[in-house]
């Protein structure tokens, strides 16, 4: 079965957040004291979340993405991808993750039944990773995204956030690692959100621009099939290599018109849209001894509530979370 949301947009694609945790400090994410973690007692436990999953896979749901945080610091991440795996009418199980931890973790999670990972990634030169990322190890990064693609998380998809004066002037490396080497680079326009404080139209860089560099200098990219799982992006290809560009316009052009998912805050909060605050609280309706009718009709009530699209361009930026919390 496929369901549909009040503008006849099918919803097939659920965001598991699985911790608010991090061991990055993004600069345009969180301030440098970090955001105060939740209690454990507030995150949803595996069981949790795999029923929700079983119900929504039961509505039509077939692709699920864990995010965080970092969903590798969650302990016992293995074992969840395990559980959820299982699942039936789950097709696509993949994960965002900052890569840090995926050198040691890539084979077990693969082994569990993990399918493929996004690797955010935002600068190529060590010194730079360290300062936009407040301490992260590059070689840490790169060493996962080797160990990720060897044991088969593959199409392995690099997320970059582009931000003027921090790394735009790296689009074009990125470029060439999609050319030469064979990457997936999907360039992301940065959103007025999270609660490092560094958005400005100043320091937005638009997505047309962003190609626009690349093609003054590698020559006109060529428009593509999407990879597997094809979310929101646009995707190109140079006329040789086998790697591709992806554009992710999520301020300049609106896609919501394409929208498939929902979100699953780490505390147990279903959110229909990223960039707006309404939120259905699903952990009261898990812990309260209701069963799986209760479920689905809150899931049932986020597809209904589920936004036609954001309102940036009024100014209408959300408040309520962080970016950490809510997974990208
Ligand atoms: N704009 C765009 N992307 C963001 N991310 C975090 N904050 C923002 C923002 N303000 C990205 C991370 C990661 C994904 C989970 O979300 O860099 O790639
Ligand atoms: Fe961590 Fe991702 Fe935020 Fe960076 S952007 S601090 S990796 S949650």
């Amino acid at each position: 079965m496929t369901l549909y949301d009040s503008y006849q947009r099918p919803i097939d694609y659920l965001r598991v957040s699985v911790t608010d945790r991090c061991n990055l400090r993004c600069v345009y994410c969180m301030p440098p004291e970090g955001v105060p973690w939740r209690e454990h007692a507030e995150i949803l436990t595996f069981e949790e979340i795999a029923l929700v999953v079983r119900v929504a896979a039961e509505l039509g749901i077939r692709k699920v993405r864990l995010t965080g945080g970092e969903p590798l610091v969650r302990r016992g991440i293995v074992q969840l991808v395990g559980q959820l795996a299982e699942i039936p009418g789950i097709e696509d199980l993949s994960m965002t993750t900052n890569g840090l931890l995926l050198a040691s973790m890539a084979r077990d999670l693969a082994a569990a039944g993990l399918q493929r990972v996004n690797v955010s990634l935002d600068s190529l030169d060590p010194e730079r990773f360290a300062r936009l990322t407040r301490g992260g190890a590059l070689e840490n990064v790169l060493a996962g995204i080797d160990a990720a693609v060897n044991a088969g998380l593959q199409p392995l998809k690099i997320n970059t956030v582009v931000i003027r004066g921090w790394n735009d002037d790296e689009v074009l490396q990125f470029a060439e690692k999609a050319r030469r080497d064979g990457w997936h680079v999907r360039f992301i326009e940065f959103m007025p959100v999270g609660r490092g404080g560094m958005w400005s139209p100043a320091a937005f860089v638009p997505a047309a621009e962003i190609r626009a560099r690349i093609e003054a200098t590698l020559g006109p990219l060529l428009p593509e099939d999407s990879p597997r799982g094809a979310g929101p992006a646009r995707y190109y290809r140079f006329p040789e290599g086998m790697g591709t560009i992806g554009l992710i316009s999520a301020v300049s052009e609106h896609f919501c018109s394409g929208c498939n998912r929902l979100r699953l805050s780490a505390d147990g909060r279903l959110r229909p849209c990223l960039l707006c605050d309404e939120e259905i609280d699903l952990r009261s309706v898990l812990r309260n001894g209701a069963g799986a009718d209760e479920i689905r009709e809150r899931l049932l009530v986020a597809i209904r509530n589920k936004p036609r699209g954001h309102r940036l361009d009024e100014q209408s930026f959300p408040q309520g979370r962080a970016m950490s919390e809510i997974g990208g």
